[in-house]
């Protein structure tokens, strides 16, 4: 591999959804604005997420409805004040998006222009409050904010890039505090790595959905940017709560497909396979309980009758109201011989959104200087134990305005870096590997031991068996990381056996039941011992884990 370049821009974006695209847009009214992104710049989370993003624009609901609905979800850890920081700034969000062209749906008769929205309504929500675009509401966001980005001067977009690790100021050993001053980035087209230095590194690189084999999550979904702002020294908090959706479509074709909450919020019915509608066993929510107590009822409902799915059940509802208002959802159903209007859905739980990340405060500030970051990579104390639906979209615009205007007052306090401050990338005696199959084989490994054992319900010796298996393969994965020529597979590889570490090791530190972590060992909450975040911090804890 040909020694790397070193290139230089004020402020580096690492991810291309919602909150990255955001920043990137408000960062250039300042300064040169590099992008990466792995694949095509759409192919981000965002672009997939169906239901829509939580606002309160009507005159019949109220911020105190959606700050006790966000806190009901989060069962104890959301952090209240930030909690009001998002919903208060939901209409200014709402009306950020509209600017750039984002067209959310309206009342039949509401007039041009008018902010009457046809408001969704999902799981844990007592009002309607979900903005959405049909149900393809992601897709429209990324569509407006990436047309802006491609248009401007100060902008540079670079697809097909993978961020390897962040250059830091104690990885060179200079004095002083640690700084982020840019990443090591791989281009995967032309197979070079390159040193992107930038005075601010904002990290928008998402979850890690792909650490579990069942996942509504894209292939880019591997934790990189958890795994790289763990390695260069940032905190990271909650790791263990793993938002699992409810309901996608069960087939064998099917990968990842998602059947919106939306369809639950105007009626759907989640039914066993001989036809029991059991949600109102479980809650009084019914259909629209917290995700959490859905994904675990499925789950119960499953082990007890040995069905491989249940069933979402739309066919008393209005067929052409469901083909108009979910036009992407009943496309993909029929593909697979599914008409939604006449037949129930089957569905199943799986893994959809990590509620722990890199911790920010309310200025997507890190614990390391220069480097910020926003959306569903951090742990901002919106979504504490379990995320209310369609909160994420909202979290992402919120807290990206809030990084770019700290960052922007930043700016000149933070000098543009050397390029001799961090080394270029070598990669020693790697060698073209001859092995792929290394890759494959742990990538699958890891993937269906956290699906069984560190998944909607968990226990103490489950947890332990994880352990001992992510000890080993992430010893195999540092060997064979160190000594082969990167590849993408690699990168993710590496990142996704971290993360997978993480979520086990901060589930081993919760002994009880709270959100989306349930142990069979620890069934009931604890305040007294639990009530606060899992924190961890590659100083304090990962000697397995040696530091790139
Ligand atoms: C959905 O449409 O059900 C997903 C919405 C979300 O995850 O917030």
């Amino acid at each position: 591999m040909p020694e790397s370049a070193a290139r230089q821009a004020d402020f580096l974006v690492l991810g291309s959804g919602i909150a990255g695209l955001f920043f990137a847009l408000r960062a250039a009214e300042r300064g040169r604005v590099t992008i990466i992104t792995k694949k095509r710049a759409a192919e981000s989370a965002t672009n997939y997420a169906q239901g829509g993003i939580a606002a309160v624009v009507s005159g019949d609901d109220s911020h105190e409805s959606h700050v006790a609905d966000t806190l009901g979800a989060g069962a104890g850890l959301c952090r209240e004040d930030v909690v009001r920081f998002v919903v208060e700034r939901g209409a200014d969000a709402i009306d950020a998006l509209l600017k750039v062209g984002v067209d959310f749906d309206r009342a039949d008769d509401a007039p041009p222009g008018s902010s009457d929205f046809e408001l969704g309504r999902e799981g844990g929500h007592t009002k309607r409050r979900v903005l959405h675009h049909r149900d393809a509401t992601g897709r429209e966001i990324e569509r407006a904010l990436l047309s802006r980005v491609r248009a401007h001067p100060n902008i540079d977009l670079r697809e097909n890039s993978l961020a390897v690790d962040l250059l830091t100021t104690d990885r060179a050993g200079a004095p002083g505090p640690n700084r982020v001053v840019g990443a090591y980035v791989f281009d995967a087209l032309r197979g070079v790595v390159e040193r992107h230095f930038a005075r601010i590194t904002f990290m928008a690189t998402g979850g890690a959905g792909k650490v579990y084999l069942y996942t509504s999550n894209p292939d880019i979904a591997s934790g990189d940017g958890m795994a790289m702002a763990y390695r260069a020294g940032a905190t990271l908090a909650n790791m263990e709560f793993m938002q699992f959706h409810p309901t996608c479509l069960y087939h064998p074709q099917a990968k990842s497909f998602l059947i919106s909450e939306a369809l639950r919020g105007e009626g759907g019915t989640l039914r066993t396979m001989s036809g029991h509608a059991f949600m109102a066993d479980y809650h009084e929510m019914s259909d629209l309980a917290p995700r959490d107590i859905v994904a675990r009822a499925i789950d119960t409902e499953l082990k007890r009758s040995g069905d491989d799915s249940v069933v979402l059940d739309l066919t008393h509802l209005e067929p052409d109201f469901l083909r108009e208002r979910f036009p992407t959802i009943s496309a993909r159903c029929l593909e697979f011989g599914i008409d939604l209007t006449t037949q129930p859905i089957p569905v199943v739980p799986a893994a959809h959104y990590c509620c722990g990340g890199v911790v920010t405060d309310t200025r997507g500030e890190t614990d390391v200087l220069g480097l910020y970051a926003a959306g569903e990579v951090t742990c901002t104390g919106l979504h504490g134990a379990n995320r209310l639906a369609s909160n994420s979209l909202l979290e992402g615009v919120v807290f990206a305005q809030a990084a770019s205007e700290a960052a922007l007052e930043r700016f000149d306090e933070l000098p543009p870096p050397e390029d001799t401050v961090v080394e270029p990338w070598s990669e020693g005696d790697a060698t073209e590997s001859s092995e792929a199959v290394v890759i494959t084989q742990n990538w699958d490994e890891i993937r269906r031991f956290m699906w069984n054992y560190v998944g909607i319900v968990r226990s103490d010796r489950r947890l332990a068996r994880a352990r001992r298996r992510i000890e080993l393969l992430q010893g195999e994965i540092t060997e064979y990381y160190w000594n082969s020529k990167l590849t993408p597979d690699l990168l993710e590889l590496r990142n996704l056996a971290l993360v997978a570490e993480l979520v086990i090791h901060c589930a081993q530190q919760r002994k009880e039941s709270r959100g989306l972590h349930y142990t069979l060992d620890h069934p009931d909450r604890d305040d007294a011992r639990f009530g606060r975040d899992t924190l961890v911090r590659r100083s304090e804890w990962g000697p397995k884990t040696p530091p790139a």
